[in-house]
């Protein structure tokens, strides 16, 4: 019998997955045997709790909270405030004071109806992947200026307590990138306000290294706040190529199981700082990179499209 994730890394840090409520049941026996956290991959995202009318719509979101309370594993909440799938065109009809006094409504009901989260994601991918712009375009941005992340964290710390927050980023990587990154969350840390950073990692090897992995590692632990993976995937083929997986070379599928066993090496060794590796779905046939920027088939996650253990599995379970 092989080792599941969970047992394979109990000295190390909580292996979780994304879930979907179209999907979950069918891989259920899975999830609870081989994670032990879970994170709603869209359904506790402000546009997905809020109809049109921004009326609460939590039937989907309570669904699934329940299936992991009831299972003893923990979730990670996700997320507060984003750019995307946030009814941003509605949002932008408010003035400042109305979106504030909207924004502590939503923090407040939806952070204490899931009180039992292991942490929220506040605010979600704030920084610009342009070098020369800090903050990305977004209507949080535009109603509230340059510091709405600082004011969003302090008025999550003051309505929600108990709750532990995260600042949660992508293409951290990406050198530019990820000093603004450490640039913001420095300053976040410096007024006590946040407690986790997660560093997404839909990771392309078409576009960093081992090395630059590494070095990302280094420099988010350096800050000496709790680290958590929280969106793991590395696709194949990478999500800019439209090959669909099954015609990929032996050589090819070879090389992404390397990356999967080096990348995991590299995650054990910061495993003091590291609280959790979520990866984003629980099998192939759920991964959202199947279509991201095209339709076709992928394979990004650690069980295949028939829901077995495939060879990146294998690769990360044995050390
Ligand atoms: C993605 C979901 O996986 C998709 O199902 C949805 O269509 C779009 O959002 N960064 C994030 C996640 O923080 O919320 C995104 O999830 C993937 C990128």
């Amino acid at each position: 019998m092989m080792k599941t994730l969970k047992e394979a890394y109990r000295d190390y840090f909580k292996i979780g997955a994304a879930i979907s409520h179209w999907s979950y049941r069918s891989v259920a026996d899975l999830i609870v045997s081989q994670f032990d956290s879970v994170t709603c991959e869209n359904e506790m995202k402000l546009g997905s709790l809020r109809g049109e009318d921004f009326a609460y719509h939590f039937e989907r979101a309570d669904e699934m909270y329940r299936f992991a309370m009831d299972h003893g594993i923990e979730m990670r909440g996700h997320n507060l405030i984003w750019h995307q799938q946030s009814r941003a065109d509605q949002l932008k009809e408010m003035s400042s004071e109305q979106l504030l006094r909207f924004v502590e409504d939503h923090m407040l009901i939806v952070g204490k109806r899931y009180s039992g989260l292991s942490c929220w994601d506040v605010v979600n991918e704030a920084v610009s992947d342009r070098p020369d712009e800090f903050m990305r375009d977004s209507v949080w941005k535009e109603k509230f200026g340059e510091d709405f992340v600082l004011r969003f964290f302090t008025l999550a710390r003051n309505l929600l307590p108990g709750a532990r927050l995260v600042y949660n980023d992508y293409n951290e990587f990406i050198p530019s990138k990820r000093k603004n990154i450490l640039k913001l969350v420095s300053m976040l840390k410096a007024e006590g306000v946040i407690d986790a950073i997660g560093l997404q990692g839909h990771i392309r090897p078409k576009v960093c290294s081992i090395d630059d992995l590494k070095r990302t590692m280094d420099e988010y632990a350096a800050l000496g706040l709790p680290l958590q993976v929280t969106e793991l995937d590395i696709g194949l083929p990478d999500m800019d190529d439209p090959t669909p997986v099954e015609q990929v070379t032996t050589e090819e599928r070879e090389k992404h199981t390397k990356f999967y066993r080096d990348y995991f090496a590299l995650l054990r060794d910061y495993h003091e700082a590291l609280e959790s590796v979520t990866l984003w779905g629980v099998a192939d046939d759920m991964s959202w990179l199947n279509y991201f920027r095209q339709r076709r088939n992928c394979s990004a996650l650690l069980f295949g499209r028939d829901h077995q253990p495939n060879d990146a599995y294998g690769a990360i379970i044995d050390f």
